[in-house]
């Protein structure tokens, strides 16, 4: 199914502090912490880009302009390379700016992910009928999820969700939907949905993972939840409102991988993993990691 222009605003939450990447993240916001040499911000934008989006609207705190400055031309850098002939590394220095149009809103404290979006909405133009949210903590791979979202809110409309079925004992650190099965085994209709459960209470094993289509309708329903799972205003928490006020809701369950850059051991596996598929790097960390793992004991040998 074709699906023209679904949304033109894709939302990206950049406003936290990044304490579990300290003390690197006392001057670098952990967006801008490279995937072998790309920040995972910008991989995140070309995913908004491909699937048709043309703003990027960064929810973003005091101290964190490094974030915005990313996305502007540095036109003497580029000039620099390119009049030393490396016209690929000017390529790689100008794509940032070129992928997507960035706007910024600014989130004053940090009282959770739904407080976050909610920052954004008045920055929607009065025809922006749904918005695209992507976590930038969350790389889903491969890209094209929100395409399949989009596709999905063409036929059932409302907003639709990105799900991965995760083992049980780890289901208690995610946002877990409470699904029922439609014709298509990927796609779920959404009954409920709660914000990090312990795992024995969660409705199921199929998780929120960092990307939404939402109907605007969001906003209405951002203005009016309550604190929760941790004391915070929680993007689950106003989907579960909409979805017992009626509105439709569906998950795209996605079968690829995922990796979560919100943590050092996350983001350690995401780099491996980059790295080993990279034309340059790959081969001889492929040939070092295997050499690495026949080692015994745990130090960092030869440093
Ligand atoms: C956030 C959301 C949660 C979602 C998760 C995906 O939690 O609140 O619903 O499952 O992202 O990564 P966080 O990881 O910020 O605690």
């Amino acid at each position: 199914m074709q699906v023209s222009r679904p949304f033109r605003t894709a939302i990206v939450p950049a406003a936290g502090m990044g304490t579990r990447f300290l003390p690197t993240t006392k001057t670098v916001p952990k967006e801008l912490l490279p995937v072998v040499d790309t920040p995972g911000i910008e991989m995140v934008a070309a995913e908004a880009a491909d699937a048709g989006a043309s703003r990027l609207l960064i929810v973003t705190a005091p101290g964190k302009d490094a974030v915005v400055a990313h996305f502007e031309p540095q036109p003497e850098l580029e000039s620099t390379l390119a009049a030393r002939g490396k016209e690929a590394l000017a390529a790689k220095v100008r794509r940032a700016a070129e992928l997507i149009e960035v706007a910024t809103v600014t989130q004053d404290e940090p009282k959770g992910l739904g407080h976050a979006v909610g920052c954004a909405g008045d920055a929607l133009a009065a025809d922006e009928e749904a918005v695209a949210v992507l976590l930038p903590d969350d790389l889903v791979l491969p890209s094209g999820v929100l395409t399949r979202m989009a596709e999905v809110r063409a036929r059932h409309g409302g907003s639709v969700l990105c799900a991965f079925d995760v083992p049980r004992e780890q289901i208690s650190a995610y946002g877990v939907f409470d699904v029922e099965d439609t014709a298509d085994p990927d796609v779920k209709r959404v009954k409920d949905m709660v914000e990090k459960p312990p795992a024995d209470k969660a409705p199921s094993t199929y998780a929120t993972a960092g990307r939404y289509l939402l109907d605007r309708e969001i906003f209405d329903a951002l203005k009016r939840i309550t604190p929760g799972a941790g004391g915070e205003l929680q993007l689950t928490d106003a989907v579960a409102l909409l979805i017992a006020e009626g509105h439709p809701v569906h998950v795209v369950v996605h079968r690829g991988g995922r990796h979560d850059l919100g943590n050092p051991a996350g983001y350690a596996r995401a780099f491996v993993d980059f790295a080993l598929a990279h034309p340059d790097y790959g081969p001889a960390l492929h040939n070092w990691l295997a050499e690495r793992l026949t080692w015994t004991g745990s130090g960092v040998r030869g440093a």
